[in-house]
C-alpha cells in the first residue's frame, strides 16, 4: 500500500468523547452512529476512558499528570478536531465531562485543547435536546481556547425512540443529518487551517492569541 503524501485529500483525525459513563449511553451510541455515517476523509476515534479520569486536583496535578490524563491529554493532542457528544444533567454539562476538560485544559495558555476546532452535539431522553448543555459547554469553549463549530445545530430530542435495544441509530432522519453535520465539521476545521497532514500542536499557537493570565 502506498504511503499518504500531501497531496492526498486530507484525512481529519476527530477525537469524540461522550460525557456518558454508562453502558447504554445514546451519547456514545450517536458516537457509535458518527463512525458509521461519517465520510472516508474523517478518522473518528471514540476516547472511551471517561470514568478513568480521577477528580481534578492541582496536587495531584503538581505530582504529574495521573495515567489517564496522559491518555486522554494524548488523544486529543492527536486529533485535528473535536467531537463532544454531551448530555444534559441539570440543565448542564455532566460533571464527568467537565471534569475531563478541566484536565485537559492545563496548563493554562499551552494546553491540548487551545486552538483546537470542536463540534458539540448531544442526545437526552427529554425534548430539549441537550440545547442548555450544549449552549454551557460552549461558554468553557471560549476559556479553552476552542473555537467551537456555530452551526449546525444537533441537539437530539426523545433519543430512546431514535436507537434500537442494541444501541444502533435507526432514525433515517437523524443518521442523514449527522452525516451533513459531520461535513459541516470538517469543513470548518480545514477552515480554520487544520490541514491533517501533520501535528496540530504548532497551529494554535500561530493561529491565536494566547490567553493572558
Ligand atoms: C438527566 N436528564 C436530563 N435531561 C434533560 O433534557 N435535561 C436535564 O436537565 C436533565 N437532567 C438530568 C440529570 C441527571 C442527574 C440525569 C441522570 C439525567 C436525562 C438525560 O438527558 C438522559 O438520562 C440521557 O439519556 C443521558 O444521556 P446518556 O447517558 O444516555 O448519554
Amino acid at each position: 500500500m502506498s504511503q499518504p503524501s500531501r497531496s492526498d485529500p486530507p484525512r481529519l483525525v476527530v477525537c469524540a468523547i461522550a460525557g456518558s459513563l454508562r453502558r447504554g449511553s445514546y451519547n456514545r451510541a450517536l458516537l457509535r452512529a458518527a463512525q458509521e455515517v461519517a465520510p472516508d476523509s474523517l478518522d473518528i476515534r471514540i476516547f472511551d476512558h471517561l470514568g478513568a479520569v480521577p477528580p481534578y486536583n492541582t496536587d495531584v496535578e503538581a505530582e504529574g499528570d495521573p495515567g489517564a490524563v496522559r491518555v486522554l491529554k494524548d488523544a486529543i493532542r492527536e486529533a485535528d478536531a473535536l467531537l463532544i457528544a454531551t448530555p444534559e444533567y441539570n440543565h448542564s454539562v455532566p460533571g464527568v465531562l467537565k471534569n475531563a476538560i478541566d484536565w485537559a485544559s492545563r496548563p493554562p495558555g499551552h494546553s491540548v485543547l487551545a486552538g483546537k476546532p470542536a463540534a458539540v452535539l448531544g442526545a437526552s431522553t427529554g425534548l430539549g435536546g441537550t440545547a442548555l448543555a450544549q449552549n454551557a459547554l460552549r461558554q468553557v469553549f471560549v476559556f479553552t481556547q476552542n473555537p467551537a463549530m456555530l452551526q449546525p445545530e444537533f441537539q437530539l430530542a426523545r433519543a430512546h425512540e431514535k436507537f434500537d435495544e442494541a444501541g444502533r441509530l435507526t432514525d433515517e432522519g437523524t443518521r442523514t443529518f449527522l452525516r451533513q453535520f459531520l461535513l459541516a465539521l470538517e469543513a470548518w476545521t480545514l477552515r480554520l487551517g487544520v490541514d491533517g497532514h501533520g501535528s496540530t500542536e504548532q497551529w494554535p499557537a500561530r493561529r491565536m492569541t494566547p490567553a493572558v493570565r
